[in-house]
């Protein structure tokens, strides 16, 4: 029995895979320090956790509406017209189990084969996978580490079509930590908005930066009419595991995503809304810890990276990832990925794990202690007469 020939044009997340080989690793005795995987370290705060065992308690067991429970869809709204500065209602939320449905299920709805999406090199593989997964045509634009990892924005115009279907924003980034500035979202907004296409703006780490706060492409004239706004709850309160994402966009899309919902989820789970609710509505002490954390690693981080012969680390703006240029060492990425996890018993990701343009990469989470981070720099000092 052989496989449906789509399954043959599907991508993976290779953070899953280094993961595994850093698990069998460990299981021989190996010691490894964890800088692989996007996934904050700290505990979903205590009282989004009581909302969702007391959820639970009251019996939030059961099927909800598939858009999501109304009350929550009208927090989000309010959540979201409140931080972009822009005006959208429940119709326009969908609620769904994680951020990464409303890739699935949006490009889904909208792609057919041969359109063109453009996205960012690198980027975050799903999108690149799913692109493929529909037969569409993939446009990657490649990020321009001097320009903070933003787009050189001729290049962006260049790559636009008759045929441009989607194109894919994130920022903050993974992986490069880079946030788009407000000049060059402006730009953008200006080049795309006579144009008859969607845009995907994925701002899952919209609440986890060090500089200006990260804009959004919905604030410009005209752009609310064409743009999915991705977020959830995965990365700013902690909470992957609970799986709570959403998008918010014009009410024809929203109504396409729920149909796609309808087929693939039925709805999402009904506590995790209401512990989603809490995390919304009540203090956000623990992010605004989280975030400080994270900037006192960043800093540590970047600084050591500096400091290995063949490294160069620019400070990112946003998110939980350290992006270094290793072309000094004269290692390919994926040698140095091999490398690190096998000799200095640190697990990071190749660059070229996100696309071609992450070549001469790596990617580090810091969403692991200071202790840590600091154990394994040392780590890669020791191993650096490999290539210095
Ligand atoms: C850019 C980006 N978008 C979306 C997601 C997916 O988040 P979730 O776990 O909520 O599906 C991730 C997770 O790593 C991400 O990095």
């Amino acid at each position: 029995m052989k496989l449906a020939d789509r399954m043959s044009h599907i991508g993976t997340e290779s953070a899953f895979e280094v993961l595994a080989r850093a698990r069998a690793l460990e299981k021989q005795g190996k010691s490894i320090i964890h800088l692989q995987i996007g996934e904050p370290d700290f505990p979903t705060p205590a009282h989004v956790v009581e909302a969702g065992q007391k959820a639970l308690a009251e019996g939030w067991t059961k099927y909800g509406p598939t858009p999501g429970f109304p009350e929550f869809r009208d927090a989000i709204a309010r959540y979201i017209s409140r931080t972009r500065g822009i005006s959208v209602g429940p119709d326009n939320v969908c609620v769904v189990p994680g951020g990464k449905p409303i890739m699935y299920f949006a490009m889904t709805a909208l792609l057919n084969p041969g359109d063109e999406v453009i996205y960012p090199d690198p980027s975050f593989p799903i999108y690149e996978s799913l692109i493929h997964f529909l037969g569409a045509r993939a446009c990657p634009v490649p990020l321009v580490e001097s320009r903070g990892f933003s787009f050189d924005l001729d290049v962006l115009a260049g790559s636009l079509s008759p045929r441009t279907k989607l194109v894919i924003l994130n920022s903050p980034a993974n992986p490069t930590g880079g946030v788009i500035p407000h000049d060059d979202l402006k730009k953008i907004a200006d080049l795309l908005r006579d144009r008859d296409l969607m845009i995907l703006s994925d701002e899952i780490y919209s609440r986890i930066y060090y500089e200006e706060k990260p804009e959004s492409i919905t604030q410009f004239p005209g752009m609310v009419e064409k743009t999915i706004i991705l977020d959830g709850f995965s990365k700013t309160y902690s909470m992957t595991g609970w799986r709570l994402g959403y998008g918010v966009m014009p009410k024809w899309m929203a109504d396409a995503v729920n149909l796609m919902a309808v087929n693939a989820t039925s709805c999402t789970a009904s506590f995790s809304q209401r512990a989603g609710l809490a995390a919304l509505e009540g203090p956000q002490d623990d992010v605004d810890k989280m975030v400080a954390e994270f900037k006192k690693r960043r800093n540590v981080i970047v600084q050591a990276l500096n400091t290995i012969p063949g490294f160069r680390c620019s400070l990112p703006a946003g998110a939980f990832y350290a992006f270094p240029n290793i072309t000094g060492t004269k290692k390919s990425s994926k040698e140095m990925e091999e490398l690190l996890l096998n000799e200095a018993g640190v697990a990071c990701l190749s660059g070229t794990a996100f696309g071609k343009h992450g070549d001469g990469f790596l990617r580090f989470s810091y969403a692991n202690s200071l202790e840590n981070i600091k154990e394994a720099i040392n780590r890669i000092r020791k191993v650096a007469d490999r290539w210095a």
